[in-house]
C-alpha cells in the first residue's frame, strides 16, 4: 500500500471517538495517510485535488458514529459525491474499509450502516475490504488512554491491530467484525445514566432529563 485516505465521517471536528480509532490506525500503519473531516471535505469534494485523492488512494478508510441506525448526513453526501466522480473516472479504484461506532453498547446496531458503506463500494465498482461495528462508543473513548493495555478495551484496539494489518495486506473479509467493551450491560447503562444527572446538575437541566417533546399526545 502506498496511498491511503481516512475520511473521518464524525460532524466533532475536536474530540470525537472516531478520531480516537484514526489516531490508534495512523500509529499502526507504516506510511502517513491522508485524514479529510467530513464537515470540511462537503465544501471541498467536488475540488479535483481532492477526488483525485481519494480515487486514486490503495486504500480508503471511512471512520464514522452511527446517527439513528444510519451514517451522518455528511457523510452520506460524501459518498454520492464520490459516487458521481468515480462514474466519470475509469480507473482503478481504492479499497474501502470502514469503522462505524456507536452510543448503545450493543456493537451490531453498527451492521446497517457498515452494509450502507458496503453498498457504496461495491455498486461504484471498489473492492470492499470489511467493516468494524464498535459498541460503547463513548465508554471507549473514556478509557482511550488505557486501549493499548489490557482492560476493558483491549479487544477494540486488537480489532485495530489487525484491521491495520489487514489494510496494509489489502485482505478482505466476507462478514463485518463486531466489537464490545468488556463490560457488563447494566454497568454501562448505569453509568450512562449517571453521565446524564451529572450533566442535568452541570447545566441546571435535570428535571428536563426525562422531557418527551416529541411524544405522541392523544
Ligand atoms: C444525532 C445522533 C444520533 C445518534 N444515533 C445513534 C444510534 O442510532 N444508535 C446508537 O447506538 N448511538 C447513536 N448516537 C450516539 C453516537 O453514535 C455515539 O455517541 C458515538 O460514539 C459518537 O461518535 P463520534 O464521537 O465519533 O462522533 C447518536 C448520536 C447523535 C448525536
Amino acid at each position: 500500500m502506498n496511498k491511503m485516505v481516512i475520511i473521518n465521517g464524525s460532524p466533532k471536528t475536536v474530540g470525537s471517538t472516531s478520531s480516537i480509532f484514526i489516531d490508534e490506525i495512523k500509529r499502526l500503519l507504516d506510511i502517513t495517510p491522508i485524514v479529510y473531516q467530513s464537515t470540511q471535505l462537503i465544501l471541498d469534494v467536488e475540488n479535483s485535488k481532492v477526488m483525485s485523492n481519494i480515487l486514486e488512494a490503495d486504500v480508503l478508510l471511512f471512520v464514522f458514529p452511527l446517527y439513528v441506525d444510519c451514517i451522518p448526513v455528511s457523510l452520506i453526501k460524501i459518498l454520492t459525491t464520490i459516487e458521481q466522480e468515480a462514474m466519470k473516472a475509469n480507473e482503478k479504484f481504492p479499497i474501502v474499509y470502514a469503522i462505524s461506532n456507536c452510543g448503545f453498547i450493543e456493537a451490531k446496531d453498527n451492521h446497517l450502516a457498515l452494509d450502507i458503506v458496503k453498498n457504496f463500494a461495491t455498486s461504484v465498482g471498489m473492492l470492499w475490504g470489511y467493516g468494524i461495528g464498535i459498541g460503547g462508543g463513548g465508554f471507549v473513548a473514556s478509557q482511550s488512554k488505557n486501549m493499548r493495555k489490557s482492560g476493558p478495551v483491549s479487544n477494540v484496539y486488537a480489532a485495530l491491530v489487525e484491521l491495520a494489518s489487514a489494510m496494509k495486506n489489502q485482505h478482505m473479509k466476507n462478514q463485518h467484525v463486531f466489537v464490545t467493551p468488556k463490560i457488563p450491560r447494566f454497568m454501562y447503562k448505569f453509568g450512562g445514566n449517571l453521565g446524564w444527572y451529572l450533566m442535568g446538575r452541570k447545566y441546571g437541566t435535570v428535571r428536563s432529563l426525562k422531557t418527551r417533546p416529541h411524544a405522541y399526545k392523544k
